[in-house]
């Protein structure tokens, strides 16, 4: 019998498998059936910066949404579908049924004036918050610079406002994560969630207009996570926990193995029903029984890129071997 414990956010979870936040999440039954299927910890579906706005402040312009009279219109409606106020009362009635910590999730742009709502989560009875900052840069006046200072913003806000531990979900496209990692870390975030998928722009070629892209990873998107917790794992001191591309037990391990202490699942339960996660924490005790582990810490962060000898000569020679067809 193997331990599968872990310590995430100062959390005790009894497994290292997190439901990331999605629609599964978002009603007090979908929560209570992924526990029930064995999951570790559940991030609650996200409460948009634009929900709370539109409850708190109705006359409130929002930017660049309020441009967009459809963009508008249809975040008054989820305003009104779940509130920031049914939010809480979801944090509430899911902390009441469940034993599992439970993560509440704010997806927001900016750090100015939605976060004291951050301390109503506490009192609602979240055991952390999960920051999804969800800055895309799309015009040449976005600095990097700029980017990164509105992430530790949002952070220093609400670390400021609760005492809750708080982690952030990014996304892999910065000019160099592992100063912004360091940076987010140093500003008192509890864990990096690595990474966020964003929503895929597709184009329809006969009607030649936008439409969404394929909304489920597959499991060929875990690389990015891989390589960037083994990177990140020697040097930031906070918790990283892998995101996007998980299907089966063998993408936990890997993950694990390069130094995660969690790991969040979502795709794969859309298309394999909620015993997956049941299969992937079987898949994760049998890999450790066969190589005689009894707990996560004995091989957690064994293979990252700092215990790897040279590193970046090894990426580079095989980078090179890959485009030359030369092995
Ligand atoms: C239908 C759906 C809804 C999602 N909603 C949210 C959300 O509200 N907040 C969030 O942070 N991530 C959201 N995500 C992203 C997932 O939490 C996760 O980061 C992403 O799907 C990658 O993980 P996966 O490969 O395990 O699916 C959503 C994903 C899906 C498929």
């Amino acid at each position: 019998m193997v331990d599968m414990q872990t310590r995430y956010l100062g959390l005790d979870l009894q497994n290292p498998i997190v439901v990331s936040s999605c629609g599964l999440t978002g009603t007090a039954k979908g929560i209570h059936q992924c526990v029930e299927a064995g999951a570790g910890a559940v991030v609650v579906k996200s409460l948009f910066e634009e929900q709370i706005d539109a409850e708190i402040d109705e006359g409130r312009e929002t930017g660049e949404l309020s441009v967009h009279p459809e963009a508008s219109e249809y975040l008054e409606q989820m305003g009104k579908q779940l509130g920031p106020s049914d939010y809480l009362s979801l944090i509430a009635q899911a902390k009441a049924e469940n034993s599992v910590p439970i993560i509440a999730s704010v997806n927001c742009i900016t750090g100015e004036w939605w976060v004291n709502y951050a301390r109503q989560l506490e009192k609602a009875g979240a055991d952390a918050i999960e920051l999804n900052v969800s800055l895309m840069p799309r015009s040449r006046g976005d600095s990097s610079e700029t980017i990164e200072k509105r992430y530790l913003a949002v952070v220093e806000s609400v670390r400021k406002r609760v005492s809750i531990p708080v982690s952030v979900k990014i996304g892999p496209y910065f000019t160099s994560l592992p100063a912004l990692a360091h940076a987010l870390c140093n500003a008192g975030t509890h864990g990096l969630v690595l990474f966020n998928r964003f929503y895929q722009l597709d184009i329809d070629i006969d009607a030649r207009v936008v439409t969404p892209g394929y909304q489920f990873s597959t499991v060929h998107e875990i690389y990015q996570p891989l390589r960037w917790i083994s990177i990140l794992r020697d040097q930031v001191s906070c918790d990283l926990a892998g995101s996007t591309g998980v299907h089966t037990g063998k993408e936990a391990v890997k993950l694990l193995l390069a130094g995660a202490t969690a790991v969040q699942i979502c795709s794969t339960i859309y298309t394999n029903g909620l015993q997956q996660i049941g299969t992937i924490l079987g898949e994760l005790e049998s890999w450790m029984e066969h190589h005689g582990y009894q707990s996560l810490d004995q091989f957690r962060g064994s293979i990252t890129q700092a215990s790897s000898g040279n590193p970046a000569a090894f990426e580079r020679l095989q980078y090179i071997k890959a485009l030359t067809g030369i092995n």
